[in-house]
């Protein structure tokens, strides 16, 4: 750990203002325990600070030789196994065969590359921006399965009870 890699915090965006609330507010949390290290929070789509500003931001303040990406979503989904790694300019596994039930489409002559009903959205329509970094990109995975995130679970239905 060196101040030679820096920290993204990344969040879907919204048009509301919550979810900026959440990931800066962890944000604030790790700048507080490792002042030291650079972090910033971004966005995927919808809002700013989009993915290449945010990192524009993190390497013109910092000599960096790594960018640490931390989806602060629940699951890996297309999000994160497509959408994002396209965004950051990295290599992806990902093709389209893992979207599962996508071979029924295929009759259709429609939908191929769609999520099920997921929103769709159209990254470049406000980033035109690429990534610019010579450095490593590391993007890690989501929150995922965790007792920690069970707990939370067990609180709202508590509050509730
Ligand atoms: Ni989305």
């Amino acid at each position: 750990m060196s101040e030679k890699t820096g920290i993204l915090l990344l969040s879907h965006g919204s048009r509301l203002d919550d979810g900026e609330e959440v990931i800066k507010a962890y944000k604030e949390m790790y700048q507080e325990e490792f002042p030291e290290m650079p972090v910033e929070y971004g966005f995927m789509e919808i809002r700013k600070p989009g993915i290449p500003e945010t990192i524009k931001k993190l390497t013109s303040e910092n000599d960096l030789e790594k960018i640490i990406v931390v989806p602060v979503f629940v699951a890996h989904g297309l999000h994160t196994k497509r959408d994002i790694p396209g965004l950051l300019g990295i290599e992806s596994d990902f093709d389209d065969s893992q979207i599962s039930g996508h071979h029924h489409h295929h009759g259709h002559g429609h939908d191929h590359g769609h999520d099920h009903g997921h929103h769709h959205h159209h990254h470049h329509d406000h980033d035109e921006e690429e990534v610019e970094f010579d450095g490593e990109i590391i993007l890690t995975d989501p929150l995922g399965i965790d007792r920690r995130m069970y707990e939370i679970i067990k609180d709202r239905v508590s509050e509730h009870l």
